[in-house]
């Protein structure tokens, strides 16, 4: 059987985009942030990796403020639109359409600073997390930061867990019934079932089983150190990088020594 990333965001990429394209409307705050912790480290201009950049959300504003851009993404409809959209910006960034779990041979060169945004880690296994941040790391300059940030954490996650959720935007409804966590393996499995508004009723229109890894600040801050990377510092928000809360998500900033 496929993975769930698969079936979510490559076969049924149409509906993920939607909230790709609503998630433009919060990018400000994200990506002002990254730029003030890169100033605060001396670092203006280079070459930026995002990783699993969806449709350039993050990395096409930074490109408008002088980075060297390259996103990867495994759902081609993303990257498709992220070249259009940098098109029209008339920003240099290139787009690359692959797994992150092939990194090393999707980028070449080493980069000044490297991106994950919104919980684009924890889809597959720990080793296969812990494996990506070593090839990060790998292909980090020396004095480069990695960001981890916007990323669902457990400490977040259990303080505010519920077993039934629903969300709605202009076009959908979708119902998370029955979400599950299983402590012994940091495992939360959660349903997506999308519904189409038309007028008055909803339309069903499909439904996906996610598992994902969430992590605690200590195991992020310990995956940074054993691929060789210095943590440098964790916020409770990027909207005020305030120090960090105990129900905090994660947004974790390491080094390269
Ligand atoms: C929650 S979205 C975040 C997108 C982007 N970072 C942002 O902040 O707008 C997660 C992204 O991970 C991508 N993704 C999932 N599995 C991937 C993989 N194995 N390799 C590369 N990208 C992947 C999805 O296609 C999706 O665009």
């Amino acid at each position: 059987m496929k993975h769930w990333t698969e079936k979510f965001f490559v076969r049924q990429a149409k509906l993920w985009l939607h909230f790709l394209d609503r998630g433009w409307r919060r990018n400000k705050i994200t990506v002002a942030a990254i730029v003030k912790i890169l100033r605060k480290h001396g670092i203006k201009k280079g070459r930026l990796l995002d990783i699993a950049c969806g449709n350039g959300r993050i990395c096409i504003p930074l490109a408008r403020k002088g980075f060297s851009v390259t996103g990867i993404d495994v759902g081609s409809a993303y990257i498709d639109d992220a070249k259009k959209r940098a098109a029209r910006s008339r920003v240099s960034a290139e787009f690359v359409c692959g797994d992150m779990r092939r990194l090393d041979v999707l980028v070449r060169g080493k980069f000044d600073v490297v991106l994950s945004v919104w919980t684009s880690i924890g889809y597959y296994d720990k080793k296969t997390d812990e494996r990506l941040f070593k090839t990060i790391a790998r292909r980090m300059k020396k004095g480069a930061l990695f960001f981890v940030v916007n990323t669902m954490s457990q400490e977040y996650l259990l303080q505010h867990f519920c077993t039934n959720l629903f969300d709605e935007t202009d076009k959908y409804v979708i119902l998370h019934p029955c979400n599950t966590f299983d402590h012994s393996q940091s495992i939360n499995k959660v349903k997506w079932v999308f519904y189409e508004k038309k007028g008055k009723d909803l339309a069903y229109i499909d439904e996906f089983n996610m598992k994902l890894r969430i992590y605690s600040l200590s195991e992020i801050v310990e995956m940074g150190e054993k691929a060789g990377l210095k943590f440098v510092e964790a916020y409770d928000s990027m909207a005020t990088l305030d120090a960090v809360k105990p129900d905090s998500r994660l947004n974790v900033v390491f080094q390269k020594g």
